[in-house]
């Protein structure tokens, strides 16, 4: 069947890791780099790393029999480890070194729910047949996240080498994101799909890196990105985009995930009182 709105063969054709070049990473070290931005970066290398463990529990469920999925997830995985990898380089090259053990690192970290998650799952494929519609929109979700959490970042970032390595990587999920958005609105044509997506999703839904970090820094992450009126809007943004698919008006999950975090840590400094803080120092 072919995909409407997503030309996989192209996408196969065309799939590559990001590309770096005219990226001066020599000269990184002479912007600034905030240590939140660092915190943030070293979170999103985490959970680009920790892609390769989230095929293994992904190809446990029935996405394995459908060899569009199957064709997807190969290069995908391949992008996402690039996407890890480069961020990882970008951060030596500002002074920040990783360590080369950090994925394994992060993995034994990681929570039993995610574990939990994928062995559900897998059980789930057993006895109904419209599991995609699930991996599908939560794959939408978590690109979509991506994607403007990237363009967050760039737009507010000081390092212009940091900036365009953002944007590169944000072009990369936006072709992840259509993926999954086009191939979960043909799955979810079905009322059973919508159902079991709907079900799943209003119990168990994460926000990415839920699972693999831990939850205080899952809110901080949620509070830098979309703490502030604009990520206010994002989140609305990124809501309304999922909620015109099939069965899905309902969803609200990323304006609740914001709201959360800043109840758990409360609000967002302005970012007119971090400059004149930085001013006076
Ligand atoms: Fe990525
Ligand atoms: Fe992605």
């Amino acid at each position: 069947m072919s995909l409407q709105g997503f030309d996989l063969e192209k996408y196969l054709q065309h799939s590559k890791k990001v590309d770096t070049s005219g990226l001066d990473f020599a000269a990184a070290a002479r912007y600034p780099l905030s240590d939140d931005e660092v915190r943030c970066l070293t979170y999103m290398m985490d959970i680009e790393s920790h892609t390769i463990v989230y095929l293994k529990g992904i190809l446990n469920t029935c996405a394995v029999r459908d060899p569009q999925t199957t064709a997807f997830l190969s290069c995908w995985a391949y992008e996402e480890f690039f996407h890890g990898r480069t961020i990882r380089q970008f951060l030596a090259a500002c002074g920040v070194p990783v360590s080369e053990d950090r994925v394994v690192e992060v993995q034994k970290k990681a929570s039993w729910r995610e574990w939990f998650e994928q062995l559900g799952a897998s059980i789930i494929c057993q006895i109904s047949d419209h599991f995609h519609g699930v991996y599908l929109t939560w794959g939408a979700i978590s690109e979509l996240t991506t994607l403007e959490g990237y363009g967050i970042l760039a737009g507010r970032t000081r390092h212009p080498v940091l900036a365009d390595l953002l944007r590169r990587l944000a072009k990369d999920e936006r072709r992840h994101f259509s993926f999954y958005y086009n191939k979960a609105k043909q799955q979810l044509t079905h009322r059973n799909a919508q159902r079991l997506t709907a079900f799943i999703l209003k119990r168990f839904w994460l926000p990415v890196g839920e699972g693999v970090k831990p939850d205080s820094e899952v809110d901080w992450m949620n509070r830098f990105i979309l703490g502030d009126s604009l990520g206010a809007q994002v989140a609305a943004r990124i809501d309304a985009t999922i909620a015109k698919l099939p069965g899905m008006s309902w969803f609200n999950l990323m304006s609740r995930t914001r709201e959360d975090a800043l109840r758990r840590l409360g609000p967002v400094r302005p970012a007119s009182l971090d400059l004149a803080t930085e001013a006076a120092r």
